[in-house]
């Protein structure tokens, strides 16, 4: 495949890229997290189990959910069954995320996972804390994620070409990194919206200091992306007659006009899907590192009106500070 980043395929879905990328496909062991049925991240895997990945590793807290996803794994790969393994991890929980990186750690009979996408996500919760005590979408997307990833980098790195993808969000529009109040003075100063957009934005400069810290010397590529506007469980607890002008609000408040949130152009989670299998296995995409994908392409920062905030190497490396304050670990690389 000789994609041009630039005029990335339109229309794609995840199994026609699949099918595409098949050559770099077969062979990966690809751990993805949050892959409860019909969401995004169970709709990336199902896509690519028919291109012979050497192993598939579902990482999500509801192990129950999982095994749904995995008979659907099973039915649809029937002809060439793939390797399948699942993994408990309560991604709020750091507690919980440090037991799942050991048991990953542990498996012996597994040297090297060369594709993680950070997909497991909540988006707009009411105000709520993590078992550690932080603002619950900043510690499910983000610092979860963050002590995951690190944790596990050692196999990672051991891959003879690994990739990292963070899902992120056009929601990343909607707030910085809040560094003098990331936590929302306990609740004080939450707004739900403003609380996604901050952890949308950790996902895409997570991305860049990956890229930076371990591109070159590492080989590792990173990316973030936004899948585009899907109906999944996502936002099945809200009641979006009346989220949707809220968000307008916000939108008018931070002068993103293009932002037009009660149009949003709904696409199909097969259609969404498709940029996870661009970010995770497009093998042109190396000038790219540390980019925001979408549409199966890298992002315009102009056309797709992406954030300076989300994209700073200044905001990502204070991020990393933080982030490594709030694990309590520090990750030299
Ligand atoms: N759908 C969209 O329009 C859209 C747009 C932009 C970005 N995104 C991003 O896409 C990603 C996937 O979202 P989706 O639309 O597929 O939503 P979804 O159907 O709600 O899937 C989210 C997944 O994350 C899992 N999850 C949530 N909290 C978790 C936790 N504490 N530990 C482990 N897993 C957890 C969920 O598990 P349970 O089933 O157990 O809850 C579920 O499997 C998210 O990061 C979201 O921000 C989606």
């Amino acid at each position: 495949m000789t994609s041009d980043p630039k005029n990335p395929p339109l229309g794609k879905t995840a199994s026609s890229l699949a099918r595409l990328y098949a050559p770099q496909i077969k062979g990966k062991a690809v751990l993805t997290t949050g892959v409860s049925p019909s969401g995004l991240g169970a709709v990336f895997i199902t896509a690519i189990a028919k291109s012979e990945p050497s192993l598939l590793i579902l990482a999500g807290r509801n192990v129950a959910k999982i095994q749904e996803t995995v008979q659907t794994l099973v039915a649809e790969t029937s002809d060439s069954p793939v390797a399948i393994r699942i993994l408990e991890l309560d991604i709020s929980s750091l507690d919980a995320v440090r037991n799942a990186a050991n048991t990953v750690n542990g498996w012996t009979d597994i040297p090297h996972i060369d594709v993680v996408v950070s997909n497991a996500g909540i988006m707009a919760v009411d105000y709520k804390v993590s078992p550690e005590g932080h603002e619950s979408q900043f510690a499910t997307n983000h610092l979860g994620p963050f002590l995951f990833t690190n944790l596990i980098m050692g196999k990672v790195l051991a891959s003879p070409a690994p990739r990292i993808v963070m899902v992120s969000s056009n929601g990343h529009r909607l707030c910085p990194i809040r560094f003098h109040d990331y936590n929302f003075q306990g609740g004080e100063t939450y707004n739900k919206w403003q609380a996604y957009g901050q952890s949308k934005t950790a996902n895409m400069l997570m991305a860049v200091s990956l890229a930076q810290k371990l591109g070159s010397k590492n080989r590792l590529l990173s990316f973030s992306l936004h899948p585009g506007v899907i109906l999944t469980n996502l936002g099945a607890h809200l009641d979006w007659k009346t989220a949707f002008p809220l968000m307008n609000e916000l939108d008018r408040f931070l002068g993103n006009r293009e932002a037009q949130m009660t149009s949003l152009p709904l696409i199909t989670p097969e259609e969404g899907a498709a940029t996870y299998v661009f970010a995770a296995f497009d093998p042109d995409l190396s000038t790219h590192n540390g980019s925001y994908l979408t549409k199966c392409g890298v992002a315009d920062p102009w056309v797709d009106t992406l954030k300076p905030w989300a994209t700073s190497s200044v905001e990502a490396e204070r991020l990393w500070k933080l982030s490594e304050e709030l694990v309590g670990q520090e990750f030299v690389y």
